[in-house]
């Protein structure tokens, strides 16, 4: 049975306790809805540490003002099963008081990797993700926490922090969930009709030609980015960007940069989608 926990000094003397007899902590930080690809990483988490703990905390920071943050789901009891049936230890789900008891006043920005991209498109949305991984951070104090691949720039900005700031925890990738179709598993998958839902495909598929391009020796990589777009449009969404990137620290790579990864974000109907794939040049 997951033990819920509300309070950052609970969480703190009952971890505490662990690392006294010397258990190692896993954390998996979530904004809770959670599905398959959330599942795979408790799994992760559960597998490496013998302590695992979750949170589940809808951030206020890192929404914008026309942003979803009233109507992002919120399932607790869902949640909260499907915690215990992957036996996660314990579930910190704190209040916005709790996290922000005075506020917005100390952030934390990552400025090279949060200003593109995603950022580009959502001002504030990093500095609102790194300010409350760094909190959510101080309070767990764990040995490793686990993030989603598919949010790859947040993963990006988090380990980036991670090591400016010389915090004391492993950053573990976890690869993206898909469904058959090869849609990514995410909470906003939620928000789209039955056919908004036949046609989400579209953004892997796309993904998927662009980085077999690369793979057999398309060195043209703005061609490649204009015709994934295309694909992407051509399917009915509304294409934000289709970017090939240094896999490392996301800026343009040049031909001699092999570690990849094509990152898109498309809008489809309410939803705005995001996904990646990674891909090594030959
Ligand atoms: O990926 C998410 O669910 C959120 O951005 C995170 C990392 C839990 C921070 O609020």
């Amino acid at each position: 049975m997951t033990q819920v926990i509300h309070e950052i000094a609970a969480l703190r003397e009952a971890l505490n306790e662990h690392r006294l007899n010397r258990q190692s902590i896993g954390f998996v930080p979530t904004m809770g809805n959670l599905h398959a690809g959330h599942m795979d990483l408790m799994r992760a988490c559960v597998q490496r540490c013998d302590i695992s703990v979750a949170s589940i905390f809808v951030n206020p920071m890192q929404f914008g003002p026309n942003e979803d943050f009233d109507a992002y789901p919120r399932t607790l009891d869902a949640d909260l099963a499907q915690l215990s049936s992957q036996g996660v230890d314990y579930l910190f789900a704190p209040t916005v008081r709790e996290i922000y008891p005075d506020g917005v006043n100390t952030q934390i920005e990552v400025p090279s990797l949060s200003n593109i991209l995603e950022g580009a498109s959502r001002p504030g949305h990093f500095t609102g993700v790194a300010t409350v991984v760094a909190k959510l951070f101080n309070i767990v104090q764990s040995d490793v926490a686990f993030f989603g691949r598919k949010d790859y720039q947040q993963l990006a900005v988090i380990r980036r922090m991670v090591s400016d700031l010389l915090l004391p925890v492993e950053i573990q990738g976890v690869p993206t969930g898909r469904d058959a179709d090869g849609v990514a598993l995410s909470s906003r998958n939620s928000y789209l009709s039955q056919d908004e839902r036949q046609t989400a495909p579209v953004i892997y598929q796309a993904l998927r030609w662009a980085a077999e391009q690369i793979t057999s020796g398309n060195l043209d990589y703005g061609q490649i980015e204009r015709s994934g777009r295309e694909h992407i449009d051509q399917g009915g969404l509304k294409t934000d960007y289709f970017e090939i990137r240094c896999a490392q620290n996301l800026t343009a790579p040049g031909h001699s940069q092999k570690s990849l990864v094509i990152l898109t974000a498309a809008q489809l109907g309410k939803a705005r989608l995001i996904d990646n794939i990674e891909v090594t040049a030959p």
